[in-house]
């Protein structure tokens, strides 16, 4: 691998720096045992960079983000924080970070292990082998749109807006990716909308079928409106290949479809851009649960998705497979061998902090090399 791969490590706020900490343990483990040559940075981000600099993300941070190879980045926001302005709060530094790297694609996948089937609420038989991807719009839609804001009409009656707009473009880039990674994967493609209601639906609908009949005619397109797909989510989840939808319902149904697999504790995610003419892509690696303020600080927090980022950064950003299949399966074997946080605790199973979870992991990482 070509030395010094630049990474951003930006912790946040919550349980985000105690899954952060077992992350770059493995990280330190790679540089050692596979000659990860990386060079680290830190930065302050959400409600930490909030108290520290009186912004959710500093000018500096955004640009030592745009300089990196892969920005590694924890969660943001907690109570402490619920009363600050809109564009200070927590959640906002990592919208400006998706939006100012134009990190469109934001992947999240939904993998059920044998091992962990007892974790999910759903009965075995409906998510056992489950494997699927969610890819979501993550620079526009509704949490972009403008006009946007509260206002008051001339009789006083108060009122608040926000804006659904997406551009053909826009559309045509996020379901690009969708076919293409259909196409490495079992050949098919949901794509997510709410076209029975919504103009953006129509239009969405409208591009994707476009441009599958141009350039992607051998992939096999659904189209499925977002209410069905979340109780299609629960009823039948192994339909599902892969999914591509709108930022709002990418939201709602990446948790969704997070849950499947037993714990949010369990998922990552990564959200990238499109790569530029020397193939460089801008890239963001994080976990699809929050900060979970009420574990944090306790050594509860299940570091396994912030681990599962990690290991992503290593496959899509630095072409590097082996390590990441190092990470995944030392991951698989701590977890068959019964060891678990308390969020995917199981019967007979030993519960560990935080801390003891990567060290188990590290332990297996030992024994497979
Ligand atoms: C997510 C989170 C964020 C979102 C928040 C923290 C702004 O829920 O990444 O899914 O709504 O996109
Ligand atoms: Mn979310």
């Amino acid at each position: 691998m070509p030395a010094n791969k630049k990474i951003l490590v930006l912790p946040g706020d919550g349980i985000g720096p105690e899954v952060m900490r077992e992350t770059e343990r493995v990280m330190d483990w790679l540089a050692k045992r596979r000659s990860f040559s990386y060079e680290v940075s830190r930065g302050l981000v959400g409600g930490s960079a909030y108290d520290a600099k009186g912004v959710s993300i500093t000018d500096e941070t955004v640009a030592d983000a745009m300089a990196a190879d892969a920005v590694l980045f924890g969660s943001v926001g907690g109570p402490k924080w619920d009363n600050v302005a809109r564009q200070h709060r927590p959640e906002a530094g990592l919208l400006r970070l998706r939006k100012d790297l134009d990190l469109f694609a934001n992947l999240r996948p939904a993998i059920v292990f044998d091992s962990m089937l007892d974790a999910s609420t759903l009965k075995p038989e409906v998510v056992k082998g489950l494997d699927l991807m969610i890819i979501r719009e993550l620079t526009s839609g509704v949490y972009f749109g403008e006009p946007r804001g509260s206002f008051k009409k001339p009789d006083g009656t108060r009122y608040a807006i926000d804006t659904q707009c997406y551009t053909a473009p826009e559309v045509e880039r996020v379901a690009r990716v969708g076919f293409d990674l259909a196409k490495k994967r079992g050949n098919k493609l949901h794509s997510i909308e709410k076209a029975n209601v919504m103009e953006t639906g129509v239009f969405w609908r409208a591009e994707v079928t476009a441009l599958h009949k141009k350039d992607y005619a051998s992939v096999e397109l659904h189209h499925m409106y977002a209410d069905n797909c979340a109780m299609q989510l629960v009823r039948n989840p192994k339909q599902f290949d892969v999914i591509v939808t709108d930022n709002l319902f990418g939201d709602l149904l990446s948790d969704c479809a997070a849950m499947l697999t037993g714990s949010l504790g369990m998922l990552p995610s990564a959200s990238l851009g499109w790569a530029d003419s020397s193939g460089r892509r801008r890239a963001l690696y994080e976990p699809v649960h929050g900060s979970a303020p009420d574990i944090a600080g306790k050594n509860l927090a299940n570091p396994i998705a912030q681990l599962l980022s990690l290991s992503m950064m290593l496959r899509y950003s630095f072409d590097d497979g082996a390590s990441a299949d190092l990470v995944d399966d030392a991951i698989q074997r701590v977890l068959a061998s019964g060891v678990r946080t308390g969020d995917i605790m199981a019967q007979g199973a030993r519960k560990v902090s935080t801390v003891e979870m990567g060290s188990a992991i590290l332990a297996e990482l030992d024994k497979l090399v």
